[in-house]
């Protein structure tokens, strides 16, 4: 699936509003915009508003990553690796692992922080929170506890499972809320601690990933036409999904293949929970070989954009070096405008797209009016790209 929208859809006209959709429910005291209650016909400034169409700024980001940290050294104490191997075929240094009180939550609640902070929004002022991951607190997801955490009284909160490529559909969803009308301040939020998976008897696998989480906060402009997001594609393939897995394993009673008995019933909950990860390394490489340029290619197009000159910064999800360059040097980008920082954190799954734009933007690196190409890809399959103005 391509779509642009911002300079593109400027020459289209407004689309027709069809009925009402729904209601939203707010639990604090700001002012209810509830979609399916109002009768037809009502005049109402804010029914008026949940259905203009507004365009979408950038207007803040942020980062976290755990205290504790393992360099390859560390690693090499535990499987047989070295840093020259990790360094050479990932170009990783050191990852950084959730310890102590740390959860996603509080991860997701410090990144969050801070990209509200940038963004000058009040928590109480946000209407949605997408949280992507892949490793929440909770088998109900962690949206709703991050919600609390920070203080989004009002807003809707709930969890987009999509792997590395999380955050980029999350990006999508909150520009498309945005669009619809009825929601101003979104807050998307890439985060995993995927360590809580890691078999660290696999050296294929334990010195890839590393936990962390960055925060974007998505804000409504009255412009329609002016939009953040320029273009964009999204894929799918489960035919694939036997290649990178944490399946869910469960006693026979969880399964359901039983009764479960009353004598079974603390062995039946003990055995749910999900196995570590596994992953055909090569294969998911060829994967994000193949499909990392194909969809930036099919977002530029979606942007307008004959090819890849006209971007300021190349920011792929952090999987492996060997596969950023390669995208980079597929789609004739110089290695002057490609981020990279999987050095200092490996792999964080739905983290490390949001990670790289924070630090680039903290750094001074990625200002304001650039446009930024940005690429998830793993777990599903599942793979999407976005072009971004800042
Ligand atoms: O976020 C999800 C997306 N995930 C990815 O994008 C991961 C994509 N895959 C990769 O990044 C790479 O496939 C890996 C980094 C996982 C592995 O690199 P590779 O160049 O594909 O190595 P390989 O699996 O082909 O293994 C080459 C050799 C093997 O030894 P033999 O059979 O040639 O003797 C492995 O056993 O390297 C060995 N090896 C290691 N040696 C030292 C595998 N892992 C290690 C290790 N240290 N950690």
């Amino acid at each position: 699936m391509s779509a642009a929208f911002g300079v593109l859809a400027a020459a289209a006209p407004a689309p027709a509003r069809g009925p009402p959709l729904g209601t939203r429910h707010r639990a604090s005291s700001s002012p209810s915009v509830a979609f399916g209650s109002r009768p037809r016909g009502a005049s109402s400034s804010s029914a008026c508003r949940a259905f203009t169409p507004a365009g979408a700024k950038i207007a803040g980001v942020g980062m976290s990553v755990p205290a504790q940290f393992l360099t390859n050294d560390d690693l090499a104490s535990l499987v047989d690796t070295n840093d020259e191997w990790i360094r050479t075929r990932t170009g990783i240094g050191k990852r950084h692992v959730i310890s102590g009180d740390e959860t996603l939550t509080s991860l997701a609640a410090e990144a969050s922080a801070k990209a509200l902070e940038m963004a000058g929004v009040n928590a109480r002022d946000v209407d949605l929170v997408l949280l992507a991951t892949s490793s929440p607190d909770d088998a109900f997801g962690s949206a709703c506890t991050l919600q609390a955490a920070i203080g989004a009284e009002g807003a809707l909160a709930f969890d987009i499972t999509a792997a590395c490529s999380g955050f980029v559909v999350g990006v999508i969803n909150g520009v498309h809320f945005i669009r619809g009308g009825g929601f101003k301040n979104v807050l998307v939020v890439g985060a995993d601690v995927l360590s809580r998976y890691v078999d660290w008897r696999d050296r294929g696998t334990c010195i890839l990933f590393g936990d962390g989480c960055g925060a974007m906060v998505l804000t409504a402009v009255p412009d329609p036409n002016d939009c953040c997001l320029l273009g964009f594609d999204a894929h799918s393939d489960g035919e694939g999904n036997h290649n990178l897995t944490a399946s869910c394993v469960a006693s026979v009673s969880a399964r359901g293949e039983s009764k479960p008995r009353a004598e079974d019933a603390s062995a039946a909950s003990a055995f749910a929970g999900f196995d570590n990860i596994a992953m055909n390394g090569q294969e998911v490489f060829k994967f994000a070989v193949r499909t990392v340029p194909d969809t930036l290619g099919k977002s530029l197009k979606a942007a307008g954009m004959d090819d890849a000159s006209e971007i300021d910064h190349l920011v792929l999800h952090q999987a492996n070096q060997r596969i950023i360059d390669g995208a980079a040097k597929k789609l004739k980008v110089p290695a002057e405008k490609v981020v990279s920082n999987i050095e200092k954190y490996g792999n964080t799954g739905a983290g490390s797209v949001p990670i790289a734009i924070a630090e680039a933007v903290e750094e001074g690196r990625i200002k304001e009016g650039d446009v930024v190409a940005t690429a998830g890809f793993g777990a599903g399959l599942t793979w999407a790209s976005a072009i971004l103005r800042w």
